[in-house]
């Protein structure tokens, strides 16, 4: 399957009540089944959405970045999906990846309903009906599959007051090993494509960086906008001993686990019609991890 395209998601976003903040949490490379996979880590992660959920109810957000559970790169793929294998052997690869995405999709289905989409990694398999086991995970948590990069938009509305969010995503590819490269390439995307949020995983560093655009704006006024750049994180260990490591001993160690922002839909009043009261309606967005 060519998971080399682009991908749009709209969503609404109902908003019952002003100031009730709403999560948004993207996460990936988790390389589950890694030798060197952080399973405590990646278990207070999935504790913490739970948590989140019951806190936040219907107000939790999910983006898959990419790289969910081990299995092969794209020079693997080369090797390992040859039409030379037996059909017995192709049948029973068939079985171990299904496995292998049911045990993933376990823990993470209370994500069902309440995640944007999935995009594709760089670690993934064709089963041999050529679909990978990411629009597999999709087909299990009724999501949209992402493929390779996406846009996202968020359609808030409030007393059909109005506002957008949108959010720019890829896996991403190559390699930083200093924090500048790594947030450079986030920032050079971002200026290619324009959104309110820009993600990249891959490379395993974590960190959201808040920006500011000026614009002038449709009542011809001058205005500022917040945007961030950011990576995902990751949940697989740089290094272990006595463990396999994808990391040369110059390679930095990276900052495990998944970013979290918050957009609390807000209302600031402009004066009065009469006896009605006018309001403007945002969204306002932050960085909480
Ligand atoms: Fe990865």
């Amino acid at each position: 399957m060519n998971e080399n395209f682009i991908t749009s998601a709209v969503y609404d976003m109902v908003v019952k009540k002003v100031n009730a903040p709403w999560l948004l949490i993207p996460f990936g490379d988790v390389h589950y089944g890694n030798p060197s996979h952080a399973s405590a880590r990646f278990q207070e992660f999935l504790d913490e959405c739970e948590a989140d959920i019951k806190a936040y109810q219907d107000r939790v957000r999910f983006i898959g970045m990419g790289d969910y559970f081990e299995v092969y790169s794209g020079s693997e793929r080369a090797i390992v999906e040859t039409h030379k294998l037996h059909d017995s052997t192709i049948l029973r690869r068939d079985e171990v990846l299904q496995r292998e995405a049911d045990a993933f999709f376990e823990l993470i289905k209370f994500m069902k309903g309440r995640t944007l989409g999935l995009l594709e990694g760089n670690h993934f398999a064709n089963f041999s009906n050529l679909v990978t086991t990411t629009p597999y995970l999709c087909e299990k948590l009724e999501c949209p599959y992402l493929a390779k990069e996406t846009f996202i938009k968020l359609k808030w509305d409030y007393s059909n007051k109005k506002k957008s969010l949108v959010i720019h995503a890829t896996h991403g590819a190559g390699g930083a090993s200093t924090p500048g490269g790594s947030i450079n390439r986030v920032d050079r995307m971002a200026k290619v494509a324009q959104a309110d949020i820009s993600l990249m995983g891959h490379d395993h560093q974590r960190g959201a960086w808040p920006g500011v655009q000026i614009y002038m704006d449709t009542d011809d006024q001058i205005k500022e906008k917040l945007i961030y750049i950011g990576r995902t994180g990751s949940f697989l260990k740089t290094r272990q001993v006595g463990k396999p490591s994808y990391a040369d001993p110059a390679w930095p160690a990276t900052a495990l686990g998944s970013l979290k922002f918050m957009m609390i839909p807000r209302t600031t009043a402009v004066g009065k019609a009469g006896r009605k009261k006018l309001y403007k309606f945002r969204v306002e967005l932050k960085a909480v991890s």
